[in-house]
């Protein structure tokens, strides 16, 4: 690892990994190379245990009875795909929020051309949803809602268990956008009433890139067509998709070697445990804003505090570009953000800062409070520059 290097950007990917995801994906590829559920030799049988344990570790983390519920995919966009293309029919009405990712906005535009009428309830200046302004969206043909357990752009975390009462009370089906709280955050399923749960492996699971996954509630797989369908190992003799889970939704030769980094990962969280994970977390997001809140010239979104929220913070420093901010970042303090929209128009518009965007900070667990305060240091030398040059 580059020890000059301060990566605040783990909300788009996570790094560094555990040394466990890195050791993980060597040893499958060294040692065991079969392909999962396809052949009886005992390297196929061998890789086929490390993606059952995969599924069974995810269950235990989101809190799953049947780890079978769990379908693995490419990432969390590929989940909310199937949740939404193969779920919603022309003449249904969905709603979701103003603080959504395009990997949810998109393809519920694309039902909308097609006939699928949506309600996009906007959200408070700080991100935050009313749950009873989705009550008054409720419409007879309304079928689900979408929404994100947390925003990746201020960290805002939805209050979903509410959310998932009015779904429950109205029998709505409710699908979250996971992508910035599996691993991070705590998840319950059962308690919170989701339906599909939809996350990425290579966030705060600290698995590779190309893994994740789609929880789906017992019963409802069978209202949802796959929207990839082929060999699965299963029932080979018949041409059509097997209809039990998950090989309704996994054709295809899985990402076999990115499922045993996404294990290691997940294990990684386990044994750190997701509460203590969160609490190391909002210390950094603690002492980052108290930091720079006095700081002349930078300018914070979202919520003022620290709790609830994912390690995410959106800021501006005034009369800057923030691609400019974050290219001035990299180069001269080796800090490593994001800049822009962050594939979240609609939650830009909501706080204000569409079309420029913003810069975002998003913290691991890896992350130290000296990076934290080199930080505050480093944007203080920008803004006082910013100030002097005007
Ligand atoms: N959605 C990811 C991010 O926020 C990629 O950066």
């Amino acid at each position: 690892m580059n020890r000059d290097i301060i990566y605040f950007d783990n909300a788009a990917t996570s790094w560094p990994k555990p040394p466990e995801t890195t050791a993980a994906m060597q040893n499958y590829l060294q040692n065991i190379g079969g392909s999962p559920g396809r052949s009886g030799h005992r390297l196929s049988v061998e890789a086929a245990r490390i993606v059952y344990d995969t599924r069974e570790k995810l269950a235990q983390l989101f809190n799953v009875a049947d780890p079978l519920r769990i379908v693995l995919t490419r990432n969390a966009t590929e989940g909310l795909n199937i949740a939404v293309f193969g779920f919603l029919k022309p003449g249904d009405h969905v709603i979701t929020s103003g603080m959504e990712h395009n990997s949810v906005m998109r393809p519920l535009r694309a039902m909308e051309a097609r006939g699928v009428a949506i309600t996009v309830v906007p959200c408070a200046i700080d991100g935050l949803i009313d749950p009873e302004d989705i009550v008054k969206a409720i419409k007879k043909n309304t079928k689900a809602i979408f929404i994100t357990n947390a925003s990746n752009v201020t960290g805002t975390v939805m209050p979903v268990s509410d959310i998932g009462r009015i779904t429950r009370e109205h029998g709505l089906v409710l699908c979250v956008d996971a992508a910035q709280t599996a691993g991070c955050y705590p998840i319950d399923v059962a308690e919170m009433n989701v339906d599909l749960l939809a996350f990425t492996g290579h966030k705060a699971l600290f698995g590779p890139s190309g893994t994740g996954g789609l929880y789906i509630r017992e019963g409802l797989e069978k209202s949802i067509e796959p929207i990839c369908v082929g060999g699965t190992g299963s029932r080979s003799e018949v041409e059509e998709q097997p209809d039990f889970m998950p090989d309704r939704f996994e054709a295809g030769t899985p990402n076999t070697v990115g499922i045993a980094g996404l294990k290691a990962g997940v294990e990684f969280v386990l044994s750190k445990g997701v509460a203590q994970i969160k609490n190391r977390e909002e210390k950094l997001v603690k002492l980052f804003i108290e930091g720079v809140s006095d700081l002349p010239g930078i300018i914070l979104y979202g919520q003022k505090s620290a709790e609830p929220r994912t390690p995410v913070v959106s800021f501006n420093i005034a009369g800057m570009d923030p691609a400019a901010a974050a290219l001035e970042l990299d180069e001269q303090f080796g800090i490593m953000s994001r800049s822009g929209l962050h594939c979240a128009p609609a939650a830009h518009k909501t706080i204000g800062t569409y079309p420029m965007g913003t810069v975002r900070f998003s913290f691991s667990c890896f992350n130290t409070e000296e990076q934290i305060i080199s930080s505050i240091e480093a944007l203080r030398e920008i803004s006082q520059k910013r100030k002097n040059n005007f």
